[in-house]
């Protein structure tokens, strides 16, 4: 019997684009953005539902979808039980407390007694009894940066990613509560089958994952100084070393991390190395 993983994207939102480029990626091609609620992949064992992401725990949960796309936030408050199988990395932001520009800020203690607006009432409530806070909760589900305005809060608890949804309702960030980015998340009972796909779909997340996180690197060494630049540059294995048709000198081919790139690069050319050349990866399979 052929089985088929069915996954759960936001419709749109903050983490549609990544979600569908992570897929195109990941060589697996589907359509979307046409009002469609579903579409079956032309190249790989899947059919993607487009819904609302507070949703997708839930769907996750009663068997609807087998995998889905959310951001930690929205699984942390969401009381279905599902499990996250990987961090993606992007859609990164932050569940934050703010309150209007005019105000002090002292500190947390400043909410006590005071009403909070937040679409997060258990991640908050679970951080204001944390700091010894007693403060009212109001649950609303959408635009809560206007309850300060309208007068029905004096603090408000909710995502912030460029800022500027706060900044264009006269709020301030205050406290940082959550650092969320988007996961993948998975029904906790897979049959043999969907887990033998989910499998298959990790490794490809996983080679595109760490194809951005590195660089392929070409160089030209002069000999006495390769030992010192191939110590500083570990590749996957080792680097390639190649001699040049210019006697002395020889070409190293290798892999750097994005994350020790300008540290590395410098220590590379002080030891001698000219003509760098630093070019993107497309995908990485250890
Ligand atoms: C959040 C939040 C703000 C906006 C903040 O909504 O509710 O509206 O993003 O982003 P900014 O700091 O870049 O202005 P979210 O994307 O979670 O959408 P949803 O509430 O509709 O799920
Ligand atoms: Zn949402």
């Amino acid at each position: 019997m052929s089985s088929i993983l069915r996954i759960a994207l936001q419709k749109s939102g903050r983490l549609s684009e990544d979600s569908y480029q992570l897929f195109k990626e990941c060589g697996i091609r589907f359509d979307y953005g046409t009002g469609k609620l579903k579409s079956v992949s032309s190249n790989f064992p899947a059919e993607f539902l487009f819904l609302r992401d507070d949703d997708i725990p839930g769907y996750v949960e009663d068997g609807v979808a087998d995998l889905g796309i959310v951001g930690e936030n929205v699984a942390v408050e969401s009381t279905h039980q599902v499990e996250t199988v990987h961090r993606l990395g992007f859609s990164k932001c932050r569940l934050s407390l703010a309150i209007p520009r005019g105000t002090d800020w002292n500190g947390i203690q400043d909410l006590d007694g005071k009403s909070i607006a937040t679409s997060y009432p258990r991640i908050l409530g679970d951080y204001l009894t944390y700091h010894n806070v007693s403060a009212e909760i109001h649950q609303i589900s959408g635009s809560v940066e206007i309850a300060p305005g309208i007068g029905l809060a004096e603090a408000i608890c909710d995502i912030v990613s460029s800022g500027s949804t706060l900044l264009s309702n006269g709020l301030k960030e205050v406290e940082v509560i959550f650092r969320s980015e988007a996961i993948l998340i998975a029904r906790t009972t897979l049959d043999a089958e969907k887990q033998r796909l989910l499998d298959k779909l990790l490794f490809r997340i996983k080679a595109v994952q760490a194809a951005k996180n590195n660089k392929y690197i070409v160089l030209n060494a002069p000999n006495e100084a390769l030992e010192q630049i191939t110590s500083l540059l570990p590749g996957m294995k080792s680097p390639s070393v190649m001699p040049l048709a210019t006697a002395g000198w020889s070409s190293v081919h290798s892999v750097i991390n994005e994350n020790d790139f300008w540290e590395n690069i410098e220590a590379i050319r002080s030891a001698g190395a000219e003509g760098i050349l630093v070019i993107p990866i497309e995908k990485m399979i250890y």
